[in-house]
């Protein structure tokens, strides 16, 4: 099946389905696979301004319905540069986090010409010092996201749900030059192990995505459509062609999927994709949105 490449935010995509930050973009390699497998275009595992091991384990726990995560942002910092050479012009977005709006900078810089976009992390919820303590303030978000546009590259913004209002986010990622907006980073939570009388991560706090969270997603797009002007990319519990077309139908004009991804494996992208466009026949310039007014 072969569909038409959509530009959103500035980057040039094979089709709607992205690969969520995370969940195997940590290598060259594993990126072009997941293209190969249909992926309109990817999204690294976030890279920040040191190399960075991560918390303590255990680090994951699945869940019926979701994973638990709290990987404390490992990262090989510039390194990581080295991985992207082999990618020449493929829609390849690098994610990044940083500690300040200098931080941003800095990290976005090393991309300049090596990446078709990069994706802003400031929504990991249990990284001290990075991630949500930044993205939950405004005044910040929009402090790091211009250090980034500046630059000019394309500049995709990922937001937190862990925020009473998200709109006031997107405002702020939108006043700083941000291209589009990625809703959302993974919804603070934690499991307790009633064996061990203790929190199951390491870390005690994490991060949970999958199915659990979709409803969290879709009020979060549906709520930004309304406030904010950019286009808005759908990310939280995607599985299904229904999802996507749910999330669109909120707002989204493109979608990404992780967990879907861990849970099952890269032929998500392939039978998502022939349910949306070959099965249900679906022409998203009609239904982005249409769930409003
Ligand atoms: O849930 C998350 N986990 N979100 C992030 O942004 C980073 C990641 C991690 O590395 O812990």
């Amino acid at each position: 099946l072969r569909t038409e490449p959509v530009t959103i935010g500035g980057v040039t995509l094979n089709n709607h389905l992205l690969l969520a930050a995370g969940v195997l973009g940590t290598t060259g390699a594993s990126l072009s696979r997941v293209l190969a497998c249909g992926a309109g275009g990817v999204v690294t595992k976030s890279i920040g301004p040191q190399p960075k091991d991560g918390h303590a384990g255990p680090c994951i726990a699945l869940l019926d319905d979701g994973i638990l995560n709290a990987m404390g942002l490992p990262n090989p910092s510039r390194e990581f540069t080295g991985e992207l050479s082999g990618l020449g012009s493929k829609p390849v977005i690098v994610s990044i986090f940083g500690g300040d709006p200098e931080e941003f900078a800095e990290v976005a810089g090393w991309f300049k010409g090596m990446a078709a976009g990069l994706e802003l992390n400031l929504s990991c919820p249990h990284a001290e010092g990075y991630g949500a303590s930044i993205g939950v303030n405004p005044d910040l978000v929009e402090k790091c996201t211009r250090a980034v546009s500046t630059l000019g590259m394309p500049t995709w913004v990922k937001l937190t749900p862990n925020v009473t209002d998200i709109t006031a986010i997107g405002k702020a990622a939108e006043r700083g030059g941000a291209s589009a907006i990625v809703a959302v980073n993974t919804v603070k939570a934690m499991r307790i192990s009633t064996a061990l009388r203790r929190p199951v991560l390491g870390n005690r706090y994490g991060g949970l995505s999958g199915e659990a969270i979709f409803p969290v997603a879709v009020r979060c797009v549906y709520e930004l459509y309304e406030a904010c002007s950019l286009p808005i990319i759908g990310c939280g519990g995607i599985s299904s062609a229904d999802n996507v077309i749910e999330m669109m139908m909120a707002g989204a004009c493109a979608v990404e999927i992780g967990s879907a991804v861990q849970k099952h494996d890269i032929t998500v992208f392939e039978t998502i994709k022939n349910d949306l466009y070959a099965k249900k026949g679906i022409d998203p310039a009609e239904i982005i949105g249409c769930a409003h007014g």
